[in-house]
């Protein structure tokens, strides 16, 4: 397993639509194992496959915190069948670091796809795990949080955090 280099805004790739899984080989295998490490190494609780780099429809979701454990969920080409209720929470993204706001999503959600050996699941979930569920799923349609926030506050970031990026990275070499 290795951990991959996370693609940071605005990198292209964030931006292009992930193509389904068709074949559960050893190179799906790799890729998920070493998804869920660089998940892990972030720390992040989630992670879709185009953040490192591979236009793929694969997700890693793990919402454990200290005080709860969660199940390592794996998903291959999902897809929300159900999205009920209404909730606004902080939310932060691997793909945009230093950066949070508030974003509306559903509370509640039913995914369905396919496991990493190609068996058909759903999963169900609430709070925190359906708005990751939900973050993933955007990813690998190519959306960002950034595309959930009103347009004023999207200009605002837009001219400021692409500026404090590059401020921090002349302090950093
Ligand atoms: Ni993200």
């Amino acid at each position: 397993m290795a951990v991959l280099e996370i693609r940071k805004y605005p990198d292209r790739i964030l931006r292009e639509k992930t193509s389904p899984v068709n074949d559960f080989g050893p190179s799906l295998q790799r890729l998920i194992d070493d998804m869920i490490e660089t998940m892990y190494a972030a720390p992040g609780v989630g992670l879709a496959a185009n953040q490192v780099g591979v236009p793929k429809q694969v997700m890693v979701v793990d919402v454990s915190t200290k005080q709860q454990d969660a199940p390592l969920i794996v998903i291959i080409n999902p897809q929300i069948v159900l999205a009920e209720g209404e909730s606004a929470s902080e939310e932060g993204c691997l793909s945009l670091p230093d950066y949070t706001t508030v974003v509306k999503r559903a509370e509640r959600v039913k995914v369905r796809g396919l496991d990493r050996h190609g068996r058909e699941i759903e999963v169900e979930g609430e709070g925190l795990l359906a708005r990751a569920l939900q973050h993933e799923i955007d990813h690998l349609n190519g959306k960002l949080l950034i595309d959930r926030i009103s347009r004023l506050k999207r200009e605002w970031f837009k001219k400021r955090y692409l500026r404090q990026t590059q401020q921090r990275e002349v302090v950093k070499s």
